[in-house]
């Protein structure tokens, strides 16, 4: 599409969750342990946090470990476990300068007090935040996510009949956020790995070879111009077709 003055600004997507995946292979490229390579994606995570801020995201969400991260060996699970605390303790106060509200999603019933306190208590700080909104997606998955959300309805005393998409989307771990817009994957896997399965239903995905680590402002902004390509229809005919501008999520 030709640009010119009148052309309205590129689209900003208001959602961007990102899959964080490759640190082990950069670790391994370099001869070194999967731990470095895990420390260095929390590098590239604070980056991209000031990025995603500077470019007016109002939502990133990054999957931090998975439900079937727990498959790991010992050592890698308790030093993942490990670096959360860390990173947080040291990153927090730039987070709250920067106005980061952070927001943790996730079955936090199954990891240590520890590192529970440490999510909780970064969350309660920065509640006030509202810059970006930083979700830390920790021991989630996908279909865990739709589990306990018709769980919690089943517990409010929603009754199947009354249960519908709209009702079930309160219930969800991320009720207070828009879909995403845009899902972003490095690491050159091309799988959801059980992330945001609800809530990806018309979300653009992109995926890159770059690894995790290696992630920052120019990497984002290449997803960003793809973002701004598509067509989103959300099962609508073609804008052009429709004379109408492509549809944004709410
Ligand atoms: C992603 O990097 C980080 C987590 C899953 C916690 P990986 O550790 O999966 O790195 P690769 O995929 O083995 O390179
Ligand atoms: C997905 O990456 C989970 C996180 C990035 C936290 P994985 O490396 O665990 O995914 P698979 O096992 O390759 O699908
Ligand atoms: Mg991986």
């Amino acid at each position: 599409m030709l640009m010119d003055a009148t052309s309205p600004p590129a689209r900003v997507p208001r959602h961007v969750a990102i899959v964080m995946d490759g640190n082990g292979r950069w670790a391994n490229k370099r001869f070194m342990p999967r731990g470095i390579g895990h420390k260095a994606g929390v590098d590239a995570l604070v980056k991209v946090v000031q990025a995603a801020a500077d470019r007016d995201i109002e939502f990133l969400t990054v999957f931090a470990f998975s439900s079937e991260n727990w498959k790991r060996p010992e050592d890698e699970v308790s030093g993942l476990m490990s670096l959360l605390v860390v990173a947080l303790a040291k990153h927090l106060l730039k987070l709250q300068a920067d106005g980061v509200r952070i927001r943790v999603v996730g079955d936090l019933t199954k990891v240590s007090d520890k590192v529970r306190h440490a999510l909780l208590d970064a969350q309660a700080n920065t509640v006030d935040n509202t810059r970006l909104t930083l979700t830390v997606a920790f021991n989630y998955g996908g279909r865990w996510d739709i589990v306990q959300a018709c769980q919690q309805a089943m517990l409010a005393g929603i009754e199947g009949d009354q249960l519908d998409e709209v009702t079930l989307s309160r219930f969800m771990a991320m009720s207070y956020a828009p879909d995403p817009d845009l899902f972003i994957r490095t690491g050159g896997e091309v799988r959801l790995s059980n992330f945001l399965l609800w809530q990806s239903a018309y979300t653009e995905l992109c995926f890159t070879d770059c690894l995790w680590p290696d992630f920052d402002g120019a990497e984002l902004d290449k997803a960003l111009a793809d973002f701004v390509m598509r067509e989103r229809r959300f099962g609508d005919v073609a804008a052009l077709d429709a004379g109408t501008a492509p549809a944004v999520s709410a």
